[in-house]
């Protein structure tokens, strides 16, 4: 059974932290080398709060380097599918994990996990799942493909106590706009981290993608 008391908590905890990043980079790393220098260079643009997808097989071990070598990032593990995923991510002491959708298995296994949860929703069935396993911070996922903003304010209207970061189709030509949606926490993408960028080891302009994210205002 979901403790609702302890989960309202951390669903709080999850919101300071997402409104406090404004943006959390989508992050898919192919080479364990890249994962210190990839997260070092958005924290130098003033970007901690970092999704690494489980979508590589050296995800995992990336993660973990990241939360060993770069102590200012604080790191998620994204792309988390099942129970199996949400325990990966515990056993590295991810801060917190995020899927692209809301299985009513994933669902009951991160009610019973301590680990802080976001679930994708694109619906308001899916939405309604997420709310009633007490998790009122949800991933919109795709976002943009999902009917964009006029999509979350038609949910947000049944659903005013719904927080959304909205993922997918999302980049800094309409990041301030959805940021300034009063139910969006954060926003989440990949444009931040382009894999050309990551392989080229461009380090730099990824600082400067990010510098330019945390300039945009929000609300
Ligand atoms: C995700 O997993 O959240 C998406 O792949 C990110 O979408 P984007 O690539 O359009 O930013």
């Amino acid at each position: 059974m979901t403790d609702h008391s302890t989960s309202a908590a951390r669903q709080e905890s999850l919101a300071r932290l997402f409104s406090a990043a404004k943006v959390v980079p989508v992050i898919t790393i192919d080479r364990i080398e890249d994962a210190v220098p990839l997260a070092r260079s958005l924290v130098a643009g003033g970007i901690r709060v970092l999704e690494i997808t489980l979508r590589t097989s050296v995800a995992l071990e990336a993660a973990k380097a990241i939360i060993a070598e770069v102590p200012d990032a604080i790191v998620g593990l994204g792309t988390v599918l099942d129970g199996a995923d949400l325990a990966r991510a515990a056993s590295i002491d991810a801060k917190f994990a995020l899927s692209p959708g809301a299985t009513p298995e994933l669902l009951q296994a991160a009610s019973r996990s301590h680990i802080p949860f976001v679930p994708g929703i694109a619906t308001a069935s899916e939405l309604m799942a997420a709310l009633a396993h007490g998790f009122e911070i949800v991933k919109f996922f795709p976002a943009q493909q999902a009917g964009g903003i006029s999509a979350l304010r038609a949910l947000g209207g049944p659903f005013p106590h719904a927080r959304f970061c909205p993922t997918g189709g999302i980049s800094v030509t309409n990041a301030a706009e959805w940021l300034s949606e009063r139910n969006v926490v954060a926003v989440g993408g990949s444009w931040l981290c382009p894999a050309a960028d990551i392989r080229a080891g461009n380090w730099d302009s990824i600082t400067a993608r990010a510098r330019q994210a945390m300039e945009m205002p929000a609300r």
